[in-house]
């Protein structure tokens, strides 16, 4: 574990520890919060029975947005301005791992991809049904100061992603009136 933090400063030099400390300097929360934890994330995981779909590549939020402390929005930056989160394209990836984790099979895969200029389908771990309008800009910049954990849980320590809140109508509902946000039919349903 100590070996991963000088990597990651050995062989990302200046340029990446700029980009990190840019994004996290962007006054996150959860960032500040994980700073505090000091989180090492396993160098070994168990994969088997792990919750959450297994993905095309063993992507790993805790190493990334945990011990790395790399902001959710660094890849989910669409959170911010559109309805959907999105995912980070290949190249945002390759940013840093044209360099780190050479040795690493899983990377290899990512390197494929990137040399074979294919995208990565990753598996779908949330979906709302088609009728139910979910806009996430509304969310986190919301005065009631939402993070990205109250609804997806403490994703800095998954190892794999998986579906953390119930995402029943109940559930939004319940925070809705908490917040006193809207719980007016048409505002979630088409
Ligand atoms: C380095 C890029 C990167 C960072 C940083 C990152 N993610 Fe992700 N995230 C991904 C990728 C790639 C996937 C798709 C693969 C997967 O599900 O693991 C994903 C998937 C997800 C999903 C599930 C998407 C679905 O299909 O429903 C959620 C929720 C999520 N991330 C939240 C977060 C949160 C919250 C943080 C910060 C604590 C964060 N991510 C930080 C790259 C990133
Ligand atoms: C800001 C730099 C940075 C970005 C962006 C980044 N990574 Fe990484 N990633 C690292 C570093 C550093 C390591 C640790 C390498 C090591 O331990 O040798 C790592 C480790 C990994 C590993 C191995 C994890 C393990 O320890 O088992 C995989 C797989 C991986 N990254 C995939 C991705 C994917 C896919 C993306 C894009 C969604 C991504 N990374 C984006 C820096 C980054
Ligand atoms: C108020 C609850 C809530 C908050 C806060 C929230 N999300 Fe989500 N997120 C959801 C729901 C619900 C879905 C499923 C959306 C759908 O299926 O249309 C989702 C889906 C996603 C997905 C899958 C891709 C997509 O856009 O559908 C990603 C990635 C994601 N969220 C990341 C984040 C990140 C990063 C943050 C913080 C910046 C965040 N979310 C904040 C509830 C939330
Ligand atoms: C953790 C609390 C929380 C949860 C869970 C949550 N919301 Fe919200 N939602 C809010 C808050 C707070 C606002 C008001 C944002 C603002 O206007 O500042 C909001 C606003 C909205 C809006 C925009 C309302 C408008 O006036 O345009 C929609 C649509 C919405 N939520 C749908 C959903 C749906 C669908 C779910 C469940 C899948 C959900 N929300 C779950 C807190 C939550
Ligand atoms: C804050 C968001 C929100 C509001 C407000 C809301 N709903 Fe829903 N509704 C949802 C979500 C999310 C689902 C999907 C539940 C699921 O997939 O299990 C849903 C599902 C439904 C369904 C499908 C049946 C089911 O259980 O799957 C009906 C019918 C429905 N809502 C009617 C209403 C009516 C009528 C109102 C107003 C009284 C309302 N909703 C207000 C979020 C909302």
């Amino acid at each position: 574990m100590k070996k991963r933090a000088s990597l990651l400063a050995a062989t990302l030099g200046l340029v990446a520890v700029a980009i990190l400390s840019l994004v996290t300097s962007r006054g996150s929360a959860q960032g500040a919060a994980s700073q505090m934890s000091g989180f090492k994330a396993p160098v070994d995981v168990d994969t088997t029975g792990l919750p959450g779909p297994v993905q095309p590549i063993f992507y790993r939020h805790d190493v990334h947005a945990g011990e790395f402390e790399m902001d959710c929005r660094y890849c989910h930056f669409a959170a911010e301005v559109s309805p959907s989160a999105g995912l980070p394209t290949v190249s945002t990836c390759m940013g840093c791992h044209i360099i780190a984790g050479a040795a690493n099979p899983e990377v290899q895969k990512l390197r494929d991809y990137w040399n074979e200029r294919r995208p990565i389908e990753w598996v779908e771990v949330h979906r709302l049904a088609p009728f139910v309008r979910f806009p996430h800009h509304r969310h986190v910049n919301s005065d009631k100061e939402l993070e990205c954990q109250d609804c997806h849980g403490p994703i800095q320590e998954m190892p794999q992603v998986y579906q953390y809140a119930s995402l029943k109508m109940g559930w939004c509902i319940t925070c809705h009136e908490q917040e006193e946000a809207s719980t007016d039919c048409t505002v979630c349903h088409y």
